[in-house]
């Protein structure tokens, strides 16, 4: 059977598009691109070309072109009338395109060296960054994580045009989870499954989800997709390997053959309402004939003055709003909540006022992994919650990078001994001192393998090298914490930037590791 003679939705625009080349074109391709302008796609470009590819954003045939990118601007739609509300282009620097002209042809590159298509170049141009943030996001705010990678991420010019793909973009890991809309079609025809419900999502699923699934799923006499985002989320989400053994641990609490898990290479822009009208063009090119909105949907929360980026039922609305256009049931929820006393999940309206409701934010339930707390069980799973302490072990277990900053090498090495002796006698975690100034270049990776394995690293640094320590801070986000001293002596300032600042004059080595040690109880990187 093929994609297109099965029962499930037609795909947007009516038909899919597959922009893969027969093998002979393909091989043309890869000798003309010997000679062709080439550009490497960033991780962003690299979703992006794989929804063109397979058609997950049937009907685009490519990068838009400039008269498409400014209507979807403006009214959400493609220059043919097609609802579409997200740009998808291609930027480059401004150099790129100096030789660049109406029918250039440019090779486009996967990072590991191979060709995945030729573009033919329909439209050159240079966008107004800000008309665009505020267009599509509502804001230019680049607190915004949307607008921030628009604004601060960007190449300065676009190029669109149509594309010849040489092969699809390979994945290593995870292929029994990894379709095309295609695959995945069949594999709904072949489970004989006609109607559909997607769940998007880019966090772990706990109890709320699945009963917001279950009741979706029921609510229209459809079966289940779950179709996690493993792209790009929002910073900071949780890593999606982590995320994928959460999801496979819930799949059981479902009855067989009622759902599917398959992984979604989308590169997520956090764009609330905008974002889901989106979300259900893409899973209606996926086979599926509804999706599930809830609260806040594809929400990047609030600016840092507490001001919510999207009200809480925005997306649904816009996306209520075309439903009939899209031909996609939108399956809407409010915010699903637990209530203790009938130990049942629901709507704060279905629950009433004598509910007992509870509920945990993403960064209560992160507070609660950091302390090595207990997660309720009305909350989770037993399984999920393991699977989540596996990848974040309470702070007291994580890694540690200490780097002490003093021009006074004698000092420095004294008070890393002393540090020594102190995490030993703790006793929780393995103890690498590097107390020469030959490690400045091995610094981070000798840091990001010992805080994997949940070690401590004492280093010592000179001030004029301190400019290394931002970029180790961000080398260990999600693998370790990084604290730093700085030992000021009569010839220099105090680092401001620092987190522990000391006058060395004032204290001695072993007063100073004292400090130390006192501000890691107090960031809970020691337990009392
Ligand atoms: S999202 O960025 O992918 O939307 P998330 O993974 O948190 O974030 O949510 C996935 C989907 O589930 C969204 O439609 C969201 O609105 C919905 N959702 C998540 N938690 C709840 C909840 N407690 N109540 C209602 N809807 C929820």
């Amino acid at each position: 059977m093929e994609a297109d003679e099965t029962n499930l939705i037609a795909p947007h625009g009516g038909s899919l598009v597959d922009l893969k080349v027969q093998p002979d074109r393909a091989e043309e391709l890869e000798r003309e691109a010997a000679g062709l302008k080439g550009l490497v796609l960033n991780a962003k470009q690299l979703c992006d070309i794989e929804q063109l590819i397979n058609g997950g954003f049937s009907p685009l045939t490519g990068f838009m072109n400039q008269p498409d990118y400014e209507r979807v601007l403006d009214e959400m739609r493609l220059t043919d009338g097609t609802l579409w509300p997200m740009p998808i282009t291609l930027d480059v620097g401004s150099d790129f395109v100096t030789d660049l002209a109406q029918g250039s042809r440019v090779a486009l590159f996967h990072p590991e060296g191979v060709l995945l298509a030729v573009l033919t170049v329909g439209s050159v141009w240079e966008p107004d960054l800000q008309d665009e943030a505020s267009k599509v996001f509502g804001t230019t705010n680049d607190e915004h994580p949307g607008v921030n990678s628009l604004l601060a991420g960007s190449g300065s010019t676009y190029i669109g045009g149509e594309i010849e793909a040489v092969r699809p973009s390979q994945h290593h890991t995870y292929s029994e989870l990894r379709h095309s809309p295609s695959d995945l079609r069949l594999e709904f025809a072949s489970r004989g499954w006609d109607k559909v419900v997607a769940f998007q999502t880019r966090n772990p699923m706990h109890r709320a989800h699945v009963e917001l699934t279950r009741r979706a799923s029921a609510e229209c006499g459809a079966n289940l997709l779950i179709h996690p985002v493993v792209g790009l989320t929002k910073p900071g989400d949780v890593e999606y390997h982590t995320r994928v053994r959460c999801y496979r641990a819930v799949i059981g609490s479902y009855p067989e053959n009622t759902v599917a898990l398959s992984l979604l290479q989308l590169a997520m822009r956090m764009g609330g309402p905008r974002e889901a009208v989106w979300h259900a063009i893409v899973r209606k090119n996926y086979g599926c004939s509804h999706l599930i909105v809830g609260r806040d949907h594809a929400g990047p929360g609030a600016a840092s003055d507490g001001t919510p980026f999207y009200g809480p039922y925005e997306a649904q609305d816009l996306v209520e709003e075309h439903e009939d256009e899209l031909g996609v049931g939108i399956v809407s929820f409010q915010m699903v909540v637990y209530d203790a006393t009938t130990d049942q999940y629901g709507t704060h309206e279905e629950l009433g006022g004598d509910a007992d409701i509870k509920n945990l934010s993403g960064t209560q339930l992160r507070d609660l992994l950091n302390d090595g707390s207990e997660i309720p069980s009305w909350f989770s799973y037993p399984e999920v919650v393991s699977e989540l302490r596996k990848s974040y072990p309470p702070k007291s277990h994580r890694g540690v990078v200490l780097i002490l900053t003093s021009n006074d090498e004698a000092y420095a090495n004294v008070a890393l001994s002393i540090l020594s002796e102190m995490f030993l006698e703790n006793g929780t975690r393995p103890v690498t001192v590097m107390d020469s100034e030959t490690h400045s270049s091995s610094l981070t990776l000798v840091a990001q393998e010992v805080a994997k394995n949940g070690g401590v690293v004492l280093a010592w640094l000179r001030p004029k090298d301190q400019d290394m320590v931002p970029q180790l801070r961000d080398a260990l986000i999600g693998i370790g914490e990084l604290v730093h001293m700085d030992i000021a002596d009569e010839s220099e300032a105090y680092n401001t930037d620092a987190d522990i600042a000391v006058e060395g004059i004032s204290s001695t080595p072993g007063e100073s590791a004292m400090i130390v040690i006192d501000r890691l109880r107090e960031l809970s990187l020691i337990a009392d």
